[in-house]
């Protein structure tokens, strides 16, 4: 079997092996999905390590993304916008999906240079998983509406542009330090076509802008167990709350604190990763998995 793996540290309680490894069934796929922990200063030499034993493509996660993304020797389009990289394909790949969603010489560099034994791709899937399981999971509709994203780091950054792709009339980006989100939405300014974008602090949030369609928590206060100061009147009685964090054990403090506040709708992210994992697989091997079934477990109302 071709072998694929998860990169990361920590990394034993990733449910990426179970979900590939379902996909894998499914589809009748010849693969084996293993999880790595690397050293924090040993991602390059495990990757070498993997690829020199026969490794065709890899998942990477926190904390090796940037990492990952300085490591490839090619990026598609939406990697480069991420300025990350979660998948990895090494050597030739099955499908164009790690160029599709590009534009540009540099794709079409990419997509030649897919073929060749040596190359290591670097694409990201996190965004398409976000806006697959927004969309076409959980029926929000995106396209003129309202959307405050909170965080800026790797995992805000990740997945502005096809937030923005889809069309909201407004996002702000709220973050604990202000700068951070004031620069990454100076950032993305040329893909906002038509959107108000804007970044700040989380005091932003209560400038008298009322109640957002879809608040998404993409910072990590999540697994510090925190939650984060965003007043009440952000949550709309119709909007939807979308955790991109998950515990198995019940709501976040994002989705404690947003329930309580009276939101209409909770999300977790386990919808998110099991899309981004489907869309790395379509990716790796040209099928597109079902998700359906994995996605049963997942917690939403
Ligand atoms: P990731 O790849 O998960 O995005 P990161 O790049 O380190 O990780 O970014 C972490 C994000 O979570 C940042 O937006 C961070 O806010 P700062 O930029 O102000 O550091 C946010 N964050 C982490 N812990 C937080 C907390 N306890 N309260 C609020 N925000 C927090």
């Amino acid at each position: 079997p071709d072998p694929y793996a998860v990169f990361g540290n920590p990394i034993a309680h990733s449910r990426s092996p179970a979900i590939h490894t379902a996909f894998a069934r499914q589809t009748g796929e010849n693969l084996v999905y293993t999880a790595i922990l690397a050293p924090r200063d040993g991602f390059a030499t495990a990757l070498g390590e993997f690829i020199a034993a026969g490794g065709r493509g890899a998942n990477v996660t926190v904390p090796f993304k940037e990492e990952a993304c300085r490591l490839a020797t090619r990026l598609t389009e939406r990697a480069r916008l991420a300025g990350a990289v979660n998948t990895l394909s090494i050597g030739a790949v099955a499908s164009d999906a790690a160029t599709s969603h590009t534009s540009g010489t540099a794709d079409a560099t990419a997509t030649n240079a897919a073929t060749a034994a040596n190359e290591i791709i670097g694409d990201n899937t996190d965004g398409a998983g976000l806006l697959r399981d927004l969309q076409h999971n959980l029926g929000c509709a995106l396209a003129g509406r309202r959307i405050l994203l909170l965080g800026a780091g790797g995992a805000a950054r990740g997945v502005l542009a096809p937030l923005l792709d889809a069309r909201p009339a407004r996002l702000l980006i709220a973050n604990r330090s202000a700068d951070k989100a004031q620069a990454l939405a100076e950032h993305f300014q040329p893909h906002a076509a038509g959107c108000r974008l804007a970044g700040g602090g989380f005091a932003a949030v209560d400038t008298g802008e009322g109640a957002f369609d879809l608040i998404i928590n993409a910072t990590s206060a999540s697994l510090a167990g925190q939650a984060l100061p965003i007043g009440k009147h952000a949550f709309a009685h119709d909007g939807l709350a979308y955790d991109m964090m998950y515990r198995a054990d019940g709501d976040t403090p994002f989705l404690a604190e947003a329930r309580a506040a009276g939101v209409g709708r909770c999300a977790d992210g386990l919808g998110m990763l099991i899309e981004q994992a489907a869309e790395a697989f379509f990716v790796w091997r040209g099928q597109r998995p079902e998700t359906a079934p994995l996605l049963a477990q997942r917690r939403h109302d």
